[in-house]
């Protein structure tokens, strides 16, 4: 079974993309802009170097958010993905998430340019497990702030940690507190990815181009066949598009899904990675192994090292 048609959760809502407004190149950040002006997530660089574009998505799936650059991923990519930006997570009318709240009192915003990148940075980062401070201090090196200086937003931000210091702690409520204090008064609703998806390959057909996003290595194979001789690309994250400007391809498949390339295997003293993990993920499988198996334990220092490569969010969606 085919399907035309790509949809995603924004907010919580379901949203089906009219495919005549778009390319295979049209990005999430200038979809969220342009065609649902969502004007919250910023741009700036448009090399996932600023941090001003960050959202926090969660795949088809899973059950955590991650931060990425909308400025680098493919609004095609995006089909069934669970996507919130800064609007959706707190807002004037509804109340601001605690998040944004402890920014503000920490007096970590000025001109305000850097701080949805900033918050949105942080919320992905709290909803996979409450961070630790050197976490935090660790985490936003792909934010960059013009005006207001680092300490005062690292401080806000530290504050939520769960080991945060003591002259941090206790300046204003507690995290826990105030979400609970929101959700009471404010009923603000449990966010639900409530698009439903079937993993059946799609393909959309554009005037100059194809776009295809498959599931499974057979189909992957199969599409690779068909294609012969064609230009094609292979895309998931999209973050070369920073750096290499490549020429248009004919087909673009996108593999950001294939479950046969996000899985490793280990073999006696052998590791074997899909050719999909993130960098992410494969510093967390890294630092896993290296705690838990001897034989591996120097994949503390390779993970380390992948520390060193880009930022979180080009991290979380780069091979
Ligand atoms: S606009 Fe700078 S990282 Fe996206
Ligand atoms: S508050 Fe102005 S760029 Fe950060």
């Amino acid at each position: 079974m085919l399907s035309s048609q790509i949809k995603f959760a924004i907010q919580g809502q379901e949203h089906i993309v009219n495919v005549a407004d778009v390319d295979p190149n049209t990005t999430l950040n200038e979809y969220l802009r342009h065609h649902m002006s969502l004007m919250g997530t910023k741009r700036m660089c448009y090399e996932g170097g600023c941090g001003a574009c960050v959202v926090a998505v969660t795949k088809t799936g899973e059950q955590k958010p991650m931060a990425i650059n909308s400025c680098l991923v493919s609004i095609l990519t995006c089909h069934g993905w669970k996507i919130d930006t800064i609007e959706g997570i707190g807002n004037p009318v509804t109340k601001y998430h605690p998040i944004q709240q402890t920014l503000a009192n920490f007096n970590g915003t000025q001109c305000g340019f850097c701080s949805p990148g900033m918050v949105m940075n942080m919320y992905a980062l709290f909803e996979k497990e409450k961070p630790t401070m050197a976490e935090v201090e660790n985490s936003f090196g792909g934010n960059i702030c013009r005006c207001t200086g680092y300490r005062p937003i690292l401080s806000a931000f530290k504050s939520l940690c769960k080991d945060a210091s003591t002259d941090l702690l206790g300046k204003y409520p507690d995290i826990e507190d105030m979400l609970c204090t929101k959700s009471k008064k404010s009923g603000v609703p449990k966010r639900e990815l409530k698009v439903c998806i079937s993993k059946h390959p799609v393909k959309v057909n554009f005037k100059d181009s194809q776009w295809t996003k498959v599931y499974t290595l057979k189909d992957l194979l199969g599409n690779l066949a068909k294609i012969g001789d064609d230009p094609y690309m292979l895309v998931a994250g999209n973050s070369a598009k920073g750096v290499y400007k490549l020429p248009t391809p004919k087909h673009y498949i996108d593999i950001i899904e294939v479950k046969e390339l996000i899985s490793h295997e280990v073999n006696g003293d052998m590791l074997r990675l899909g050719g999909n993990m993130s960098l992410t993920n494969t510093m967390d499988l890294f630092n896993e192994m290296a705690k838990t198996n001897d034989k591996f334990a120097y994949l503390k220092t390779m993970a380390d090292h992948i520390d060193l490569i880009a930022n979180v969010p080009v991290r979380n969606v780069s091979w």
